[in-house]
């Protein structure tokens, strides 16, 4: 079996990748287990950041690495918050913070639109210096509603409307959300260039 370690500390993203993998006869195993040093986002784009996370996995344990990436992109905010998603609001952000900010900036502008897109990256960088990293790329798109609904999820989900549902993606069992979002469609390229 080979091995591959995931940039991430996240369980739940630990346990799909690990269940998505194993049939391809790979082992995904947690950053944590070699005491990986978390590394610093600094790049202006999703597959930059997520490029850092897996050269630095793959520089501290000598192993093939994935990272993945993600946020949200709001049309009447040119792209805000994008790579700045889980910290949009600051020091010691929140969901529930995130989601407060984000609704604050467009309510007041009622006209603006409110489409928006999830964006998601995973690479798969096969030893630290690689060149030419395996980049998946997913998006998702739909509008910001200013009423939160729905409690599944996580994030901006409970604002995410999506028109082909009706409901925002909040309201969505994991299944239906995975079919069509943003990580699950750059998880199923991963898995065609695995296959
Ligand atoms: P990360 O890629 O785990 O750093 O996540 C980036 C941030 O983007 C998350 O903290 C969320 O705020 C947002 N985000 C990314 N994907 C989703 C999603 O599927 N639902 C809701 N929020 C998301």
């Amino acid at each position: 079996m080979e091995k591959i370690v995931l940039a991430s500390g996240n369980a739940k993203k630990l346990a799909e990748m690990q269940r998505l993998l194993e049939p391809l006869n790979i082992e995904v195993v947690a950053q944590s287990e070699f005491s990986v040093p978390e590394a610093d986002e600094t790049g202006t784009t999703f597959v930059e950041n997520a490029i850092i996370k897996a050269r630095n996995a793959s520089k501290y344990t000598g192993l093939p690495a994935i990272a993945d990436d993600s946020g949200i992109e709001v049309e009447a905010l040119n792209g805000a918050p994008g790579v700045f998603s889980a910290r949009f609001s600051g020091v010691g952000a929140t969901d529930a913070k995130n989601n407060a900010l984000l609704v604050e900036m467009l309510a007041d502008a009622p006209d603006v639109s409110r489409n928006a897109r999830y964006v998601a990256v995973i690479v798969l960088m096969r030893h630290e210096d690689d060149a030419t990293p395996l980049i998946c790329q997913g998006t998702w798109d739909g509008e910001i509603v200013l009423e939160p609904h729905g409690d599944q999820g996580f994030g901006y989900d409970p604002h995410f409307f999506v028109r082909e549902k009706n409901c925002t993606a909040a309201q969505l069992p994991p299944e239906e959300k995975n079919a069509l979002s943003h990580r699950g469609k750059a998880m199923a390229q991963l898995i065609q260039a695995l296959q």
